[in-house]
């Protein structure tokens, strides 16, 4: 997974090449680079590392150029270095080449042109492209991307420059996300619309099997066969501010004090005023939901802790049996899904190589397949039978939060969907349910208030070098992604564990360096919550417990108490996650870490 983006226009074009990349950066930041036209050449500026980088070595060259194209990596062919960075030059180096993707059949074709006298200087994949459309070009680039990407397997959103035709960009796609931005003096290319909005708000969102042609102020869009396609430009309405930090010292605590209004979009998407479920997007009919007799949920990550809590609420509601898979594992089963098994596919990027390979095999199967994301026009909202969107605004933080609650919400309008279409619940019971939810919003904005506190407790324990989360029920979802958030942006161990579980293995863990967050809000297993509380205390562990303001059972056994509002057990998650999401945050500033960008993660996985 990669950043991409490409300008031609009257304009210089560092400064639209440097602001797309720096929009892009959470996709990937183990290099960067830019190409443009200098003169009669390509000039190459690039490096290892973060954006900076790269800003400080345009510092140091001043140029100027009508056409460019940028690049920051996510590496996953070849180790992160200056060699590695893109863009990918050819022999010659008249042609440069920037890649999002995965071209799996390289190594054959790195042979064939090393056969033909090629010679390369990096590792990656992408490089055989540059050398790939060298081989073919006799003048015309268009024609020779064209017959290059004829050779590629694999993923590819792909832009290109040659020196030899300075009045254009050549860009493709199959499998990773491209969009156009249409301008008045210039027209742009980018993985995300975010990257562009500075530029236009006039886009184009390509899809598979498309090549397009950007002049400074023309562009062709072709299919890979060479006919012409037409496509509509969508208007954006996107504010850019809310795609940058809004006063807040990083993306991640922004995009946690969003989670209020993330929620309430996403509901105001599903369900309408008087209450009534109404999935807009979801085109299927529903005589064929009625007709499933089985769900299986699968995501990664934070998705699939979103999907523990969707599994409880469709069993509940629906009575319907539902499965829950990680889908790098679901993938490689041998599926028993059919026309009957309603598939749902969790997926805040859209982009989650697992989850769509998953989501192909289902539909394979004869399965129905919906997909929750929160990014229109990613990939898998063109693979799926039907959508369900969370409209929780860009995220730009790499740890989930804004989209994790909102798919939870909109997980419980499917579940009210479902217990609808298959009347499982009145009329009357599925709108006292879907008014409760309109009470989420609110309850978040509380549960927010106690910030201060929460930084408070975090710094206490921040040089810990191990933490057990616990729950039970609807509690243990809330403890792995606990300690999902945690060790994700601390870097501290972080397990999540069902209470229940803890005396089978991981009790021998405890010990007065590790803390045990216990969530341990009101439901029918309180006591036995409790009662698990008291085991790790008795062994010496520190306890920081998540309860309902004014419950004081946990006082006593507590060390810290992290308070939110009290709603009911079905609907808890959505709001306990936020003292975790919290803690976590604070914890990780207290070590000095970068909380947007921690090390080796990135926002979307297009990779296995
Ligand atoms: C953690 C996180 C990841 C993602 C996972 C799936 O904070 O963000 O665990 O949840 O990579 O990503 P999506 O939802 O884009 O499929």
């Amino acid at each position: 997974m990669c950043g991409i983006v490409g300008y031609i226009g009257k304009e210089d074009c560092i400064n639209p090449l440097v602001a797309g990349l720096t929009s892009l950066e959470y996709r990937g930041y183990d290099s960067a680079g830019i190409a443009i036209l200098n003169g009669d050449s390509l000039k190459v500026l690039k490096d290892e590392g973060k954006l900076s980088r790269l800003k400080d070595l345009l510092k140091k060259n001043e140029l100027c150029s009508n056409i460019g194209i940028g690049h920051t990596r996510w590496a996953t062919h070849g180790a992160p270095s200056k060699e590695n960075a893109h863009p990918h030059t050819c022999c010659q180096d008249k042609i440069a080449v920037v890649h999002n993707g995965i071209i799996e059949n390289h190594s054959v074709l790195r042979e064939d042109l090393i056969k033909k006298g090629h010679k390369f200087s990096s590792e990656t994949d992408t490089e055989i492209i540059a050398h790939l459309i060298e081989d073919f070009y006799e003048g015309d680039l268009k024609a020779a991307v064209s017959k290059a990407i004829g050779f590629l397997k694999g993923s590819f959103a792909l832009v290109v420059m040659s020196s030899d035709n300075p009045k254009l960009i050549v860009t493709a796609k199959q499998d990773s996300p491209m969009v156009l931005g249409i301008g008045k003096n210039a027209n742009l290319v980018a993985s995300d619309i975010p990257a562009l909005l500075g530029q236009t708000r006039e886009m184009i969102i390509m899809d598979n099997g498309e090549m397009a042609v950007l002049g400074q102020d023309s562009y062709q869009i072709i299919d890979f066969d060479g006919n012409p396609v037409n496509k509509a430009i969508a208007h954006i309405s996107w504010d850019q501010e809310a795609a940058e930090k809004g006063g807040f010292e990083d993306f991640m605590l922004k995009e946690i004090h969003e989670q209020p209004v993330a929620v309430r979009e996403t509901l105001r998407g599903l369900i309408d005023d008087d209450g009534t479920v109404n999935l807009k997007e979801l085109k299927i009919d529903s005589s064929r939901i009625k007709d499933i007799n089985r769900v299986v949920i699968i995501a990664c990550g934070t998705s699939y802790h979103a999907g523990l809590v969707g599994n409880s609420a469709i069993e509940s509601w629906a009575r319907i049996p539902v499965e829950l898979d990680i889908a790098s594992e679901f993938r490689y089963r041998n599926l028993l899904v059919d026309d009957k098994t309603l598939v749902i596919a969790i997926t805040q990027s859209g982009e989650t190589a697992d989850t769509l390979a998953g989501l192909r095999s289902a539909k394979d199967k004869g399965a129905i397949v919906v997909a929750v994301t929160n990014v229109v026009g990613s990939s898998v909202t063109r693979e799926a039978d039907g959508l369900i969107y969370t409209h929780a605004g860009p995220e730009i933080g790499v740890a989930a939060t804004k989209t994790f609650t909102s798919q939870i919400a909109a997980l419980y309008v499917i579940a009210l969907f479902i217990a609808q279409v298959k009347g499982r619940l009145t009329n009357e019971e599925i709108k006292k349910r879907s008014v409760k939810l309109w009470d989420i919003p609110e309850l978040i904005k509380q549960a927010l208030t106690q910030e201060e506190n929460i930084k408070k407790i975090a710094q206490k324990y921040a040089k810990k070098p191990d933490f057990l989360f616990l729950g039970r029920g609807l509690g243990v979802p809330i403890a792995l992604e606990g300690a999902l958030k945690l060790k994700e942006i601390s870097y501290i161990h972080a397990e999540g564990c069902a209470a229940g579980e803890m005396k089978h293995g991981p009790i021998a863990l405890i010990d007065d360096d590790c803390p045990v967050v216990v969530v341990a809000t009101n439901s029918a297993t309180i006591d036995k919550v409790k009662a698990n509380t008291e085991e790790v205390k008795a062994r010496n562990a520190q306890i920081i417990a998540v309860v309902n303001e004014g419950n004081h059972i946990f006082d006593g056994v507590a060390d810290d108490l992290l308070f939110v509002p009290e709603i009911s057990d079905i609907f808890s998650p959505i709001i306990n996650i936020i003292p975790l999401q919290l803690f976590a945050y604070y914890v990780a500033k207290a070590k000095g870490c970068n909380v947007d960008q921690p090390r080796n993660l990135a926002k979307s996985v297009t990779v296995e």
